[in-house]
């Protein structure tokens, strides 16, 4: 169905694009795509600047434009270190791999660690299986140095840890601040269109002195209201199931990063303690679990680093749609803002009702209260007598453009108070009613032109609304409001969680090794005082292990 391109679909659409850049996709995404060997977009005619100055003209609506192309200029692993010129495009492959291209330092650094200190590791073990022969020489500079350095390193993993936690609760926060607010927009956007269609279900009952609005514009209301139903239930479904969905999502992150904060900041404090204790075996223990805990922060990092950077272009890449929302984008494939013709057509309809409605009053007063009918012409006369009542202004022309009120003609506004003054007292005679004093209206018939003006004036200021829903004025808002005001804030916090992991996984590799140096240390200065105290020549010592 065409219509499940309409830019009615526009927020879930923008829940997609923030699914899309949270957490779990980032590394999965990498390595799919929909397009299979996709490469073929070097052929895509690149309007760049050019667009910019011409942004605003139809005639330019099939062309490309290159979003956020100055932030997403990286290397691309993919293409043989090329630069990417894609630009934001979560369906391309090359812009995931030039992302994560950034990250590679992380990932290199967790690889060099992962074998480096394996390397050596497998290296202690062997010397103390194969050379336990060796004379200890002990230095009191060496033993203080490294055990102000261990303690230097649990202080800094410690904050490490401090500044993963709180900048976890922050970006919680701030993720969950941008998900309601574009969840509250859904939502105001789900009421306006139930609430229009309420409207012009009313529309299609009211009836003034039994005149009806036509029949073809009473068809013409139901196809209207199915589509607005089922694009009303679309948006809110789609709404719920995606906030839900990414609402788990950050939840499922917030606890990892806690649980990492706290694995990290235990292992540093009780690695601290067993190594100043003294404790080797528990030490050993330690150093092989933060040899892993270790390399898998390192990824960890990395995978913050390339959210980070997704996030800041996916920012940038709203900003520059919000600057050209008619040039074909990357984001057009989740965001079908070019496809506005169900909007129009709604937008329309009401103009159309409104029209219709205005008229239907306008006939009854100008053909029915505002003629002196002899008592003959029975249905149409009921005594109506006084001043002629003024016409409704028609906001609209017959082509449905607006149209100014002339002198003489009342408001939607002000239609049903001014009209007030034109109702007579009536008398219910056979079946009818007559008025027995004078006025143009008899008060039921007064109240059914109020309805048909409360009816028209409600449709009437629906118009905005969808006439920004069909520009994508509206997106445009929602993005706008994003980029400046949830952008800032997300930026911010991604880094400080990528700033919290890198402080933890230095901090507690350095402190590793320093468990590694002091407790050698300590042992040497304990077989020092030993040799010392008992005044034998030093002996070869005999190791329990690392
Ligand atoms: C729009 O594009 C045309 C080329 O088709 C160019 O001549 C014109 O200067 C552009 N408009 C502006 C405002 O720069
Ligand atoms: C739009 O597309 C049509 C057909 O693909 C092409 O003939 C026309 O030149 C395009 N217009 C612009 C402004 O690129
Ligand atoms: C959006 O609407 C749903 C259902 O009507 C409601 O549960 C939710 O709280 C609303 N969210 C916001 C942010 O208004
Ligand atoms: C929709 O109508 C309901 C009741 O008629 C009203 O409470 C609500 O504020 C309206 N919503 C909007 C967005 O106009
Ligand atoms: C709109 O959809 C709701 C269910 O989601 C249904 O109850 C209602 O009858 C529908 N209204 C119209 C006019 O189709
Ligand atoms: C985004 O990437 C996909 C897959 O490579 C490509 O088909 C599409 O044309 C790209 N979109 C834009 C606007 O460049
Ligand atoms: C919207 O619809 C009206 C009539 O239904 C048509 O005249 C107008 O060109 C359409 N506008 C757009 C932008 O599609
Ligand atoms: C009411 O009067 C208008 C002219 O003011 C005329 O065009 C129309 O046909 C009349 N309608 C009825 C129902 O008499
Ligand atoms: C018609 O009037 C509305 C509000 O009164 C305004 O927003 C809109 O721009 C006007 N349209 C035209 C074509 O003047
Ligand atoms: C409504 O009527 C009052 C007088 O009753 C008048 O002053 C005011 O300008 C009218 N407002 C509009 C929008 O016509
Ligand atoms: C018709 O209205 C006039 C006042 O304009 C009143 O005097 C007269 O009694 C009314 N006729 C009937 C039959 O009620």
């Amino acid at each position: 169905m065409a219509f499940s391109r309409s830019p009615f679909l526009l927020l879930p659409a923008l829940l997609v694009l923030f699914l899309s850049f949270s957490i779990s996709c980032a590394s999965s995404r990498l390595h799919s795509t929909r397009i299979p060997g996709g490469r073929g977009e070097d052929g895509l005619v690149i309007w760049r600047r050019f667009l910019a100055e011409n942004s605003s003209s139809v005639e330019l609506s099939n062309s490309s434009f290159i979003l956020a192309a100055e932030r997403t200029d990286r290397k691309d692993p993919l293409d043989g270190y090329k630069h990417y010129t894609g630009g934001w495009n979560i369906s391309n492959k090359h812009y995931w791999a030039s992302v994560g291209f950034t990250a590679v330092p992380l990932f290199a650094l967790a690889l060099v660690w992962f074998v480096g200190f394996g390397f050596v590791l497998l290296l202690i073990c062997c010397c103390y299986c194969c050379c336990r022969r060796r004379s200890y020489s002990y230095s009191r500079t060496a033993y203080a140095l490294s055990l102000i350095l261990l303690i230097l390193f649990t202080c800094a993993a410690i904050i490490g840890c401090i500044v993963l936690y709180t900048g976890q609760g922050k970006f919680h926060s701030s993720t969950s601040n941008t998900l309601d607010y574009v969840v509250g927009q859904a939502n105001i956007t789900v009421d306006n269109l139930r609430n229009f269609s309420e409207s012009l279900a009313a529309a299609k009952k009211i009836s003034v002195d039994q005149v009806l609005l036509p029949a073809d514009m009473r068809g013409k209301i139901d196809a209207i209201q199915t589509k607005l139903n089922s694009s009303a239930n679309d948006l809110a479904s789609k709404t719920k199931d995606n906030s839900r969905k990414i609402q788990r999502v950050l939840d499922i992150v917030r606890l990892d990063l806690i649980i990492v904060a706290a694995v990290m900041l235990l292992l540093a404090f009780l690695g601290f303690l067993f190594s100043i204790l003294g404790l080797q075996f528990l030490v050993s223990i330690l150093v092989i679990a933060g040899w892993i805990l270790v390399a898998g922060t390192f990824i960890l990092c990395g995978v913050f680093l390339l959210l980070h950077n997704v996030v800041a272009d996916t920012c940038v890449a709203m900003n520059d749609w919000v600057d050209h929302p008619h040039a074909h984008t990357a984001l057009d494939d989740i965001l079908p803002c070019v496809d506005s013709a169900t909007a129009n057509e709604s937008l329309y309809r009401g103009r159309e009702v409104t029209y219709q409605l205005v008229n239907v009053v306008n006939q009854v007063i100008n053909n029915i209260s505002n003629i002196d009918f002899p008592p003959a012409a029975k249905p149409l006369y009921y005594n109506q007598s006084g001043p002629l009542m003024p016409p409704l202004c028609n906001p609209y022309t017959a082509d449905l453009s607006n149209r100014t009120c002339t002198a003489g003609e009342v408001s939607l506004n002000n239609a049903s108070q001014v009209w007030r003054g034109y109702i007579c007292q009536a008398a219910v005679v056979s079946g009818s009613e007559i008025c027995t004093t004078t006025g143009r209206v008899t008060p039921s018939i007064y109240n059914q032109m109020a309805a048909a003006v409360r009816v028209s004036q409600g449709i009437y200021l629906y118009g905005p609304f969808l006439a920004d829903l069909e520009d994508c004025t509206f997106v445009r808002q929602t993005f706008t409001e994003i980029y400046s005001n949830h952008c800032p804030g997300l930026e911010l916090r991604s880094k400080w969680i990528y700033i919290g992991l890198v402080m933890v996984s230095t901090a507690v590799m350095l402190s590793l090794i320093f468990w590694v140096i002091y407790a050698r240390e300590r042992r040497h200065r304990k077989y020092n005082k030993q040799f010392i105290h008992s005044g034998q020549p030093p002996l070869p010592l005999q190791d329990k292990g690392p």
